[in-house]
């Protein structure tokens, strides 16, 4: 696809996204700035954006071509300098949208094309940057586009802005108060459709940050007569026909209104309710949404309401007179509407209507109204109500605007935006009092234009000495003070005659006048005019040459309006309202006010100084509103018209001071200070004059000797664009300052912290080396303690226990008893046992002893039956034989059992429990024979291969006899009653321990078992006894000696 670009009314190009459906794109900053070149090209081919390039400038023709060709291309806006010049397009040229926003954002000055939200934008870089008040003066002729302008402004703060922290709200509040306001205060007159009734001065507050945080609200004097009188094409106040048109139906019962706004008379002198260009019905939708967002309650609506239709209905009272030409109240209807509406009593409020209290001598006296008395007491009510009311809604929307942070402390201090749209200055057919009015605060503000920008610059060029030649203008000062010096001017006039006493009326005002202005070049009346002018002058009318040119004021009205009386008894009728905003409206402390209250021109009067003061402390900006033609037509040029205002408004002479003057301006001091980071040599201190850095300063700035020049305390430059180029220097020198403040302060930053976690790991550190020094100082305290009393204890361990020793020997104690575990006896043979000290002996036998016992009952619970039996058996043999035969040791060993032999088959028969392999020897030849010896349950039996050779009953058993040499002989002593038997036994057994125990045991003779030394004597036989001599030798020998005694030579054993 092609890409199709349009330029648009501002210069600007925009691309087109489908040619035939209205949507577009504009393009991003970047791609505006691409297409800059372009676009400028493009403009200076519709003629100059800034008049100050305008080629012939002091030509007025040239003026005005200029603007006609810009405005034929619908390009509106034009600078002379820093002034905006603005031509009514009087049709939507979608040039307020969002993008158009984001494109001014920002942006220099003169970078993109001119545009109100590049002002808007210029004046709020300068609120943020420079922290100074601001002003925006918007003037211009009734219907030039200052409200429009306004409410273009406040939508780009509002929207641009960033929000604030809190009480982001506010930004919908700045901007609903205006409909509403308008609502109230805007009505459609001859010279514009929604014109201001009312001067506004806005300020708006915003925070450090640059966030709108509040907002406060300067109403001037509303044209009230408007509410009970309108010329012909002209409406009363727009909320009327709104709250006929939109007003639900249940809301309009209540108020007792009907729909059709001919019912009213207010609302009919006009002849206009209906107008194609205002929708009543969607505009009161916005009102009654607006109302809302500026906090108001339903109730507070209804209240409100409540007034606005009371209004109606008063304007639709009607008196009759009765027989004395009294009036009387006609329309029951209406006034009980009004009793419930204002919440005030019928029959007073009727009284109010018809009478005047008069206070005389201190009495109260009512007097009867006639017909015309009692219509102007009710007009009079009818604007004191509405025009309260509008105060009411001003103070109400205030508080609503008003900053949070109001009482906070200064370091949030805020800066603050004022947006100043007053009424225009407006000629009518029929011009009164209002006018008057209107056209005297338009001359103070041309006034204040002309003290800022002409004379006060051309004054500041002398003052500093700058070589100049002077722009003649016309100082529209004597007419001010025609309208308001003391004594002399009109107010003053108008005032005495209002005060004096006498009947005063407005003729006699006028001749006043006549007699004390007559000789003023700006003022005129039909007396005082020539014979050809005089046709164009009434006998009650006033001319005065404005500086927007001449105006005929009638008189009539002026000492009423002026006065602005309200009787006493309708005051009293209010005061008592039961309708909360009329009781806060009418306060009772007027009534007791002796004081005459100000007259309405000298409190507007007053009013104005104040303003002027205002505007005086706040940097000024201009926007100058033109009209282009008087009939509200989009895209006609009025040539006429135009050079009138293009006159009156001095922009020649703007534009000519501006041409030979000084875009720029700045005290040495501020200069230096705001840019000498831009030179090594003033960076970051200037210490000589600050007119000395300047000089040093631009001279590295490189300016050009044509661009600027110095005065006594200031520089001058010439050009924006030089300023502008230092200005961009200034922000790249800014950002890269910020960067090495950034880096230098995130240096310090990060250094602190480390500085605070080296000291805070150093005191941790210190802390706990003293923690451990501490600790092992005690340590080793306590060790050398413990080796000094261990080693005392150790010298005085002989000594009884005292406390010089104590701790060594409850040391060798513990620690001896400690260790005592671990040097338990294994097992019961182990006969080890650790040595004790001294105190201990004692503990340590009876632990012994308790150790070993509960070893052997260990040991004896472990043991088997049989081992039981072979242990008892073993310890019979010990108790018999220990150290008391020679061969006994050698058996210890050898386990006991309880047959040495293959058993015969008698000897089971037998039964016995032992048997073992023995040699018998005889009695006579001691021969030697085999033989087996079995130990039965009763007897001792001998037995020759399965033969019972002899048997020996354990009772006739009388003992045994044993050498005490390691030999195994034994002899078995028999009872020698026994006849069975042929006497004792000599027997050979070579388990002869083991034989004799468990032959002792089974014939229980333990005791009758003899080891004898020596020799053994037994019985051989009958009366025979027979000898055994033992004797040790080298081996066993037995052999029968020759003295026929049997002789054994028992073998030396090694233990012997
Ligand atoms: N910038 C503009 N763009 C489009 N229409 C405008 C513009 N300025 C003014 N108008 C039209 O002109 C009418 C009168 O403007 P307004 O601002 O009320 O005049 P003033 O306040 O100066 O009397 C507006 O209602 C509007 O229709
Ligand atoms: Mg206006």
């Amino acid at each position: 696809m092609a890409l199709q670009v349009e330029l648009i009314p501002t210069g600007e190009i925009i691309r087109v996204v489908h040619p035939h459906r209205p949507c577009k794109l504009a393009l991003g900053s970047d791609g505006v700035r691409v297409t800059m070149e372009s676009a400028l090209t493009a403009r200076d081919r519709v003629g100059v954006q800034d008049f100050v390039l305008l080629e012939n400038f002091t030509s007025e023709a040239a003026f005005i071509e200029n603007l006609r060709r810009r405005f034929r291309e619908n390009l509106i806006y034009t600078y002379i300098g820093p002034v905006l010049v603005s031509v009514n397009p009087y049709r939507d040229l979608q040039i307020y949208t969002q993008q158009h926003m984001e494109r001014y954002r920002g942006v220099s000055f003169y970078k993109v094309p001119p545009h109100l939200f590049a002002v808007a934008d210029t004046v709020y870089r300068a609120l943020r940057t420079e922290r100074r008040d601001q002003a925006v003066m918007i003037s211009g002729e009734s219907g030039a586009g200052k409200t429009e302008a306004t409410k273009r402004l406040l939508q780009f703060y509002a929207e641009t802005c960033p929000a604030p922290e809190r009480g982001g709200a506010v930004r919908d509040r700045l901007l609903q108060s205006n409909p509403v306001l308008e609502a109230f205060g805007n009505a459609k007159t001859l010279r514009n459709d929604n014109s201001s009734r009312f001067g506004k001065y806005m300020d708006v507050q915003f925070d450090f940050k640059g966030a709108p945080v509040g907002g406060h609200i300067l109403s001037y004097l509303l044209e009230k007569s408007r509410v009970v009188h309108q010329n012909h094409g002209e409406r009363n106040f727009h909320v009327f026909y709104q709250l006929l048109e939109g007003g639900e139906e249940e809301m309009l019962r209540r108020l007792g209104l009907e729909r059709n706004p001919q019912s009213y008379l207010y609302l009919v002198k006009g002849q206009c309710a209906k107008v194609s260009s205002i929708n009543d019905k969607s505009d009161w939708k916005v009102v009654r949404k607006a109302l809302t967002v500026i906090d108001f309650t339903e109730d507070e609506v209804e209240d409100l309401l409540s007034i606005v239709a009371s209004v109606l209905h008063l304007g639709n009272i009607h008196f009759a007179a009765d027989e004395e030409s009294n009036a009387q109240v006609t329309t029951e209807n209406q006034l009980k509407y009004l009793t419930r509406l204002l919440g005030v009593e019928g029959s007073t409020l009727r009284e109010a209507l018809t009478h005047r209290k008069i206070i005389a001598k201190g009495e109260e006296l009512l007097s009867p109204l006639n017909l015309e008395q009692a219509a102007y007491a009710r007009d009079a009510l009818s604007k004191a109500v509405y025009s309260r009311t509008f105060t009411w809604l001003v103070r109400k929307i205030n508080r609503s605007l008003a900053s949070k942070d109001a009482e906070s402390p200064s370091w949030r201090s805020t800066t603050v935006l004022g947006l100043l749209d007053i009424y225009g200055f407006e000629v009518f057919q029929h011009n009164s009092f209002e006018q008057f009015c209107i056209n005297y605060c338009n001359e103070k503000l041309q006034q204040l234009f002309i003290e800022l920008t002409l004379k006060s610059e051309q004054e500041e060029y002398e003052a500093e000495g700058i070589a100049w030649e002077p722009v003649q203008y016309f100082n529209n000062k004597i007419i001010c003070d025609l309208v308001e010096e003391k004594f002399k001017g009109i107010i003053s006039i108008l005032d005495e005659e209002c005060l004096r006493p006498g009947e005063a009326t407005d003729l006699t005002f006028l001749e006043k006048l006549e007699d004390t202005v007559k000789y003023h070049p700006h003022f005129l009346t039909h007396k005082l005019a020539d014979q050809p002018t005089r046709k164009s002058l009434g006998r009650g009318e006033f001319r005065l040459l404005h500086y927007a040119g001449e105006v005929t004021y009638s008189v009539t009205g002026f000492l009423d309006k002026n006065n602005d009386l309200l009787f006493r008894n309708l005051k009293e009728t209010m005061c008592s309202s039961q309708n909360p905003i009329m009781s806060q409206c009418f306060d009772r402390s007027e009534l007791s006010d002796k004081k005459r209250p100000e007259t309405v021109a000298t409190q507007f009067k007053m009013s104005l100084l104040q303003l002027v003061e205002i505007l005086k402390s706040k940097e000024p900006a201009y926007i100058r509103c033109i009209k282009p033609n008087d009939s509200k037509q989009p895209g006609r040029f009025d040539e006429v018209l135009i050079r009138h205002q293009v006159k009156y408004l001095g922009l020649m002479e703007n534009l000519r001071v501006r041409r030979a003057g000084f875009a720029y301006r700045r005290k040495y001091e501020a200069f230096l200070q705001r840019y000498k980071s831009l030179c090594p040599e003033t960076w970051p201190t200037w210490t000589g004059r600050p007119q000395d850095g300047v000089a040093v300063l631009i001279r590295h700035l490189d300016y050009k000797p044509e661009e600027y020049k110095m005065g006594r305390t200031k520089i001058f430059i010439r050009f924006p664009k030089t300023l502008f180029a230092t200005e961009d220097a200034l922000e790249v020198r800014r950002q890269s300052l910020a960067t090495k403040i950034q880096a230098s302060w995130r240096g310090f930053h990060w250094r602190q912290k480390f500085l605070r976690v080296k000291r805070s790991a150093i005191c941790i550190q210190s802390w706990w080396r003293g923690t451990l020094g501490r600790r092992r100082a005690a340590k080793r305290k306590w060790a050398a303690q413990t080796i000094r009393r261990l080693i005392r204890g150790f010298i005085l361990r002989h000594a009884p226990y005292c406390p010089e020793n104590a701790f060594f020997l409850d040391h060798v104690r513990t620690s001896f008893l400690l260790n005592l575990r671990q040097q338990l006896p294994r097992n019961i043979l182990d006969t080890s046992w650790p040595t004790p000290p001294p105190a201990l002996r004692e503990a340590s036998e009876l632990l012994r002893e308790l150790c070993v016992k509960n070893m052997v009952w260990k040991y004896c619970r472990s043991i088997s039956p049989e081992w039981k039996q072979q242990l008892q058996q073993k310890a019979v043999a010990s108790e018999i034989f220990k150290g008391k035969k020679d061969n006994y040791p050698q058996s210890v060993p050898r386990l006991f059992i309880s047959t040495r032999l293959a058993l015969e088959p008698l000897q089971p028969a037998l039964c016995p429990q032992y048997a073992v392999p023995v040699v018998k020897y005889d009695r006579k030849g001691y021969k030697p024979r085999s033989r087996q010896l079995l130990l039965t349950p009763n007897a001792v039996v001998i037995v020759e291969d399965a033969k019972v050779k002899q048997r020996i009953d354990y009772a006739n058993l009388t003992g045994i006899s044993v050498s005490s040499l390691s030999d195994s002989l034994f002899v078995l002593h028999v009872q020698r009653e026994d006849n069975k038997q042929k006497g004792d036994v000599v027997l050979q057994s070579d388990h002869v321990i083991e034989t004799l125990t468990k032959t002792a045991l089974s014939a229980d003779c333990v005791n009758n078992i003899n080891i004898n030394q020596g020799s053994i004597t037994f019985a051989g036989g009958p009366g025979r006894d027979g000898i055994i001599d033992f004797t040790p030798g080298s081996e066993l020998l037995i052999t029968k000696a020759k003295n026929g005694h049997l002789a054994v030579v028992a073998p030396r054993l090694n233990s012997r």
